[in-house]
């Protein structure tokens, strides 16, 4: 059998589509760890913030001398680089045998026969409006896993003035609801006990889709298959965020209460610019809506400094609303220049020393208010589902809250609980996660 060594970068929806590749591979390559033992390297790559995609150039240029080494070896870059930079990337890197942007993931076999014919290289990057994915089950060879992603859409419709995503994942595209429901009790029959619905913006589920579910009445039907105890979503968009939608979190027992929702500035002219479609107070009124369905509900969110004309104020605000808000956690990031997003041809620019310094300032803020939020677990006792022992401290397990909070936990060493629903009692925090002890098991494995 030969080798195919993976790597992903970026969000889950690529984890996802990583997932996909694998199982369309099966059969003719099992994965390994290191690309030297590999007859096909594949990385999945992300464009959001020109960060990643600095990684990606670094990356795969060390695979050249492997290349030169062993010409047969395939090379293949996939995902939002390999769509935004196409034919670019194999004239700048020659070693490159296969580009394939995400809509074309699915064409990897074909494309394998086609190197093998000695075409290369091959750069598969057409993006059809109509584009469904197939439905490809993933078999996961007894490997208990926990828990798992199912995306149920494709693409964003959305434009926000920085973000490179509706250029190279193209336009929404909802999933039949049937393969949905079908990909998640495949999951659900192999041991997965808790899935995370993925999209670019879920809350549009099914809306260009004649005869379609909503994304809420989908979330009743997923909550339907037995044997699945917890569900999540995301990425939410605040200004579709709906009524139905906020109500599930009160009405369907599994879903889990934790909701990501990016706001991304606390300024209101900023959201304008960035062309999000909601205000500051619009976003804080959706978070008191839904704070008095489900008063426990655990709230995360995207922060971007330094977007062109973020003023000393503009950036206040945004504390202000990381005040009031006090999110679990935050995930910031300095504003880069995309391709093809508008906010590139701005020219009130903020400089990087600015943008250095407004995001160390977000850093120690929200560090405070996690840290709060974490120590109010101290003395609680809450619910986790088991991933198994924990990577750097094996003597412990480690699985998550319903809030999505990491724990780690002690158990008597005779339990075998990757699997399991169980109660612990909180004593103590990390700085990411909380510690504890385990109580009892309520369900499972
Ligand atoms: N610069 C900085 N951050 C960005 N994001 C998206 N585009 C950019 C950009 N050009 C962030 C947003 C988004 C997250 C996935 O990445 O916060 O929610
Ligand atoms: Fe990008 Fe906005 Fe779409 Fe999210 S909603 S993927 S930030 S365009």
């Amino acid at each position: 059998m030969k080798k195919v060594y993976l790597r992903t970068f970026g969000c889950q929806m690529n984890e996802y589509d990583s997932e996909r590749m694998l199982a369309l591979l099966k059969g003719e390559y099992i994965p390994c760890e290191t690309p030297e033992e590999a007859d096909l390297i594949l990385i999945n790559t992300c464009s959001v913030r020109e960060k990643a995609e600095y990684k990606v150039y670094s990356l795969v240029g060390r695979f050249k001398h492997l290349k030169a080494r062993r010409p047969e070896l395939v090379v293949g870059v996939c995902g939002c680089v390999a769509q935004q930079e196409g034919e670019k990337l194999v004239k700048r890197l020659p070693h490159v045998d296969l580009v394939l942007g995400p809509q074309n993931i699915y064409r990897l076999p074909e494309a394998l026969e086609e190197l093998q014919k000695g075409r290369r290289p091959l750069v598969l990057t057409e993006m059809r409006r109509d584009f469904k994915p197939p439905l490809v089950l993933s078999d996961l060879d007894g490997k208990r896993l926990v828990k798992a992603y199912v995306t149920i859409m494709q693409g964003c419709d959305n434009f926000c003035s920085y973000c490179v995503v509706p250029y190279v994942r193209g336009r929404e595209v909802s999933r039949p609801p049937e393969d949905i429901l079908r990909e998640i009790e495949c999951l659900v029959h192999q041991g997965v006990r808790e899935v995370t619905l993925l999209g670019q913006n879920v809350n549009s589920y099914g809306k260009k889709e004649a005869g379609y579910p909503s994304f809420a009445e989908l979330l009743r039907m997923v909550a339907e298959i037995p044997e699945l105890w917890r569900i999540r979503f995301t990425t939410s968009h605040p200004k579709d965020l709906s009524e139905d939608l906020m109500r599930a979190f009160a009405e369907v027992d599994k879903l889990c209460e934790h909701l990501h929702l990016p706001v991304q500035s606390g300024s209101t002219r900023i959201l304008k610019r960035m062309n999000r479609g909601y205000s500051r107070e619009d976003y804080l009124e959706k978070v008191r809506r839904l704070r008095a369905l489900c008063p426990g509900i655990a709230l995360t969110s995207d922060i971007i400094v330094g977007f062109p004309g973020e003023t000393e104020e503009d950036f206040e605000a945004t504390l202000s609303l990381l005040e009031e808000v006090r999110f679990d956690e935050i995930f910031s990031f300095k504003y880069s220049d995309r391709p093809y997003a508008r906010a590139r041809e701005f020219t009130d620019k903020v400089p990087e020393e600015v943008k250095a310094a407004r995001l160390e300032r977000i850093h120690a803020l929200q560090a405070r208010i996690t840290e709060e939020i974490n120590r109010s677990y101290i003395g609680k006792t809450v619910e986790v589902l088991v991933e198994g022992p924990s990577e750097t401290r094996p003597e412990l397990f480690t699985g998550r809250t319903r809030t999505n909070h990491v724990v780690n936990f002690s158990a008597p060493r005779e339990l075998d609980l990757k699997g399991a629903l169980v109660y612990v009692l909180i004593k103590d925090t990390g700085k990411h996660s909380l510690r504890g002890e385990y109580l009892e098991t309520v369900k499972g494995p």
